[in-house]
């Protein structure tokens, strides 16, 4: 069965949106378009948090968000238990996103990616696998808020 990957943006986002939701049906994802459904201007936490409550309960594994500069999806998406979501305006961050950080959401910045970039980053998010090891841990640690352990520890 196909992957499910939502994908979901704000008006600044909304073309960029269309050509990856695109990109992703034709490599075989099962594509769930969260909205925006027009270039309407629209309130982007109202698009992150949907996205990223399937990802916090395990609905999906993973989910692609975009807006004008990634950061305002970023920041919303991030305030969910387990969602990592990195901004990436390269294969190269997408990559290391990936390898390094375990990102579970990609965020593009629509309004300085283009549309063939824009789907570079996100076939290197897609096919980059976690490097794990040394990388585990400092994931981990990620969800341990307000502890931090004595140094040397
Ligand atoms: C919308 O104009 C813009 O502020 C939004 O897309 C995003 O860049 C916010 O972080």
């Amino acid at each position: 069965m196909a992957e499910r990957i939502p994908i979901a943006s704000d008006h600044a986002g909304f073309e960029l949106k269309q050509h990856l939701s695109k990109a992703l049906a034709e490599l075989g994802y099962d594509v769930e378009d969260l909205g925006t459904h027009s270039p309407s201007s629209t309130d982007y936490p109202d698009f992150a948090h949907p996205l990223a409550e399937k990802v916090e309960q395990g609905e999906v594994k993973r989910g692609v968000l975009l807006c004008g500069t990634g950061l305002g999806m970023s920041y919303a998406a991030n305030r969910h238990r387990g969602v990592r979501a990195a901004v990436a305006w390269t294969p190269e961050i997408a990559e290391l996103a990936r390898k390094h950080n375990d990102a579970n959401v990609l965020v593009l910045p629509a309004r300085f990616v283009s549309e063939e970039d824009g789907v570079r980053i996100l076939r290197t998010w897609l096919d980059t696998a976690f490097e794990g090891g040394r990388h585990e841990k400092r994931v981990e640690k990620i969800e341990a808020t307000g502890h931090t352990p004595a140094e040397g520890k």
